[in-house]
Parts: structure tokens; sequence; C-alpha cells
């Protein structure tokens, strides 16, 4: 591993079994670039499949074996968590509980996956109970430098639409990093585009999808969330002991 340290942050996969493979492909594309740049591990960060079925998930299960490095699943808000669990039963760090959070320890950064999507609901709500396993998981190591990852963006992005879909009650997630300076970098997905905030003292990356970006509207009148010609991607985040995090989009 040499001292750095690359994540491929792959989201918003939305694999489809009615597209002629295209969301697949996307996703090999970006493997193939993640091999040539010897990702260390790749996270995908939610919206694994487009509609929760189970045909998704079996796809996405064999495309995944193809996968470039270690490879950890988080749900997003067209994921079932369900599904999840009996489609990949060899992740053995998915918890038994109701909630898909855990943390990744064996790497030069700690990642510290949380859960907060909401069944039925496309908006992303971090409960009380999730708020307090994230303090005391991030409690467990406060020398490690960490990367937080959630699904919804966790702060506002002034999009009219993803505002109001985004992550709820986004001040509990902002209190709970704050208390803890380790915490170097979240990241999450789900706006479909990239973009970068602020939550507390990290700095907040919005990865792109690996099928299609969405537009911002961000006055009344422009057009909400249209299908638009950006380029889809991933997120390759670089991390070295003498250079810290740079974080680089990956156009497909
Ligand atoms: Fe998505």
């Amino acid at each position: 591993m040499s001292g750095k340290f690359l994540l491929a942050q792959i989201s918003d996969t939305h694999v489809r079994v009615d597209d002629d493979g295209a969301s697949v492909r996307q996703l090999q594309k970006a493997f193939a670039q993640a091999r040539d740049y010897k990702a260390d591990l790749v996270l995908l960060t939610g919206d694994l499949v487009n509609d929760e079925r189970d045909e998704e998930y079996a796809a996405l299960a064999e495309a995944i074996a193809d996968s470039p490095a270690p490879l950890f699943l988080m749900p997003g808000n067209h994921d079932d968590r369900a599904r999840i669990r009996a489609r990949f039963p060899g992740h053995g760090y998915l918890p038994s509980g109701r909630f898909l959070s855990y943390a990744i320890e064996q790497f030069p950064i700690r990642v510290v996956v949380v859960d907060q999507i909401v069944p039925g609901e496309t908006f992303g709500v971090l409960t009380e109970g999730q708020a307090d396993w994230l303090d005391r998981t991030l409690a467990a190591d406060r020398a490690k430098l960490t990367i937080v990852a959630l699904h919804h963006p966790p702060f506002p992005t002034h999009d009219l639409l993803f505002d109001q879909i985004g992550l709820h009650d986004s001040d509990l997630f902002q209190f709970v990093i704050s208390k803890h300076p380790q915490v170097a970098r979240v990241i999450c997905g789900h706006h479909h585009r990239v973009a970068f905030g602020q939550v507390a003292h990290a700095p907040a990356i919005v990865a792109p999808s690996t099928s299609w970006a969405y537009g911002l509207a961000v006055h009344p009148g422009q057009p909400i969330a249209p299908r638009t010609g950006e380029q889809p991607g991933w997120m390759l985040h670089i991390w070295t002991p003498q250079g810290g995090f740079a974080s680089h989009f990956m156009g497909l």
C-alpha cells in the first residue's frame, strides 16, 4: 500500500435489468479505471439498483465479482436493506441489526458508513439511534483520520429539489461530526452531480452517478432535476501521509 490510500467512491449505480446492460457497463468502466489507479477500496455509496428489485441485485452481484479491490456496499433511497442482506451474504461487514452501518478498519484511513435511508421515502433521516451509533463509533478511535460516508448530502446544495429530499435534520449529523476532529472528509451521493460543501470542520463531497447526471435548479422556474448531458463518473479520493487528501472526479 506504500503509505498511499486510494478510495474509489462509486455512487448511484442504479443497476437495472431493462437497459440492455448500460448501467452495468458504466460500473464495469468505473472498475476498469479504478483498477488502473490501483484503488485500495471500492465503496458504493447507495442507490445500488434502480427499483429495489432482486433481479437488479443479482445483476449487481455478478458485476461486483469483478471489483478491482475489496468492495463495500451501503444503501440509498432506491435500495432495500433486506434484499441487500439476502443477495450479498458474503459481505460479512454488514451488521444484522436494522441499519446497514459499519466501520472499515483495515486501511490507513478509517471509513465509517452510516445508514440513514427511510424505506419508501426519497429523503434521508439520521435517527437518534444512528446518531448515537455514529458518535460512539467515531469515539472508539479518535487518533485515526476518518472518512464518514452516507447517501444523502448532509448540507444544503441549494438545489430546489434536492434540498427537500436530502438529509432531513442534518443539524444532528453536523453536531456529531463537530465532536470528532479526526473526521477529515464526509462523502455522499444522491444528487447525481459533483458538489462540495462543509460539515462542521470537514469538507464534504457529493459524488456523481455512474449512470446519469441531474441538472441544478437554483432559481424558481429552472427545470427540476432534468437529466443533462453532463458526464457521469465517480470520485477517486487519494490520501498520502505527507500530502493529505485530494479528491478527483473521474469521468466515464
Ligand atoms: Fe441516485
